[in-house]
């Protein structure tokens, strides 16, 4: 049986008196793609930043192979290099190069040797076909390539666990593809990966399972053909059913029929 690599037991997660995430329990074991899905603010980026140690929690707990994820955790340095996380937003280094973005942790925090992690970040780069702009500044990248820097950057710490929040979010359309074929490329690979997305026909076709989050839990867990097709619970229906768009202005519609945009 494959190893678990994530282990959240009865995770509790408050803001002063709201709780955001109540009782969630799952684990992730190595290799296993797992998508949070969910509406605006039932707790998907808490929930990673909780798995990252970004956040206190007031429950629960959350392990990585064995060792507690704590934010006042003795290594939680060291913890952290081993959980890879990408956000909506890049925030690469603008005065650096991408190929010095990369560089930077790698060489500097985990001490390796800068030859190494180089061939390694162009390796990457090249994978991710971005070759010619390794030298160039954040600035003269589009959204989508800064995005694919930004997961190569992760990439180059060796984490055992990729966690990746709404990464295509801020891209324009044409952009999001190319990021999205990254991801899959990832999961392709084996890499073990958390990712919360809003673009649903990626999540079924790269998750091993769906986590549908709502209302501080989980209701349910299903792997994807289930969930797309035969979701249990009526939120998740509800869910479902928001990313159908159905016109209902008789008036200006031909004929007075409503059209399916999907
Ligand atoms: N630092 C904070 N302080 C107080 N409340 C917070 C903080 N961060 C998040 N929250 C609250 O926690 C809840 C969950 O927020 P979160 O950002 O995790 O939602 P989400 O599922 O990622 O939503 P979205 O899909 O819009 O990104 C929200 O009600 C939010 O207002
Ligand atoms: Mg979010």
């Amino acid at each position: 049986m494959a190893e678990n690599i994530l282990t959240i037991e009865h995770l509790t997660k408050r803001f002063g008196d709201q709780t955001v995430l109540q009782d969630v329990s799952f684990t992730v074991q190595e290799g296993e793609v797992i998508v949070i899905v969910g509406p605006s603010g039932c707790g998907k980026s808490t929930l990673l930043r909780c798995i990252n140690a970004l956040e206190e929690i007031q429950g629960g707990e959350i392990r990585l192979r064995g060792e507690l994820v704590r934010k006042d955790a003795k290594k939680l340095q060291e913890i952290r290099q081993r959980i890879g996380m990408v956000f909506q937003s890049y925030e690469l280094f603008p005065h650096l190069t991408v190929l010095d973005n990369i560089l930077l942790a790698p060489v500097r925090v985990q001490k390796r040797p800068k030859e190494e992690v180089r061939e390694e970040a162009l390796a990457l780069l090249a994978r991710v076909g971005l070759t010619e702009k390794a030298d160039s500044f954040p600035r003269q990248l589009s959204g989508g390539q800064k995005q694919r820097v930004a997961i190569v950057r992760a990439l180059c710490m060796h984490p055992e666990i990729m966690l990746f929040d709404e990464v295509t979010a801020a891209l324009d359309p044409e952009m999001v593809r190319e990021v999205l074929d990254v991801l899959l490329g990832l999961a392709d690979q084996g890499k073990t990966m958390l990712i919360v997305t809003h673009e649903m026909q990626f999540a079924r076709a790269v998750a091993d399972r769906i986590i549908f989050l709502d209302d501080g839990g989980i209701k349910e867990e299903d792997p994807p053909e289930q969930f797309f097709e035969a979701p249990k619970t009526e939120r998740a229906k509800e869910f479902l059913k928001s990313f159908t768009y159905t016109r209902k202005n008789k008036g200006r519609s031909p004929g007075g029929k409503n059209e399916n945009i999907t």
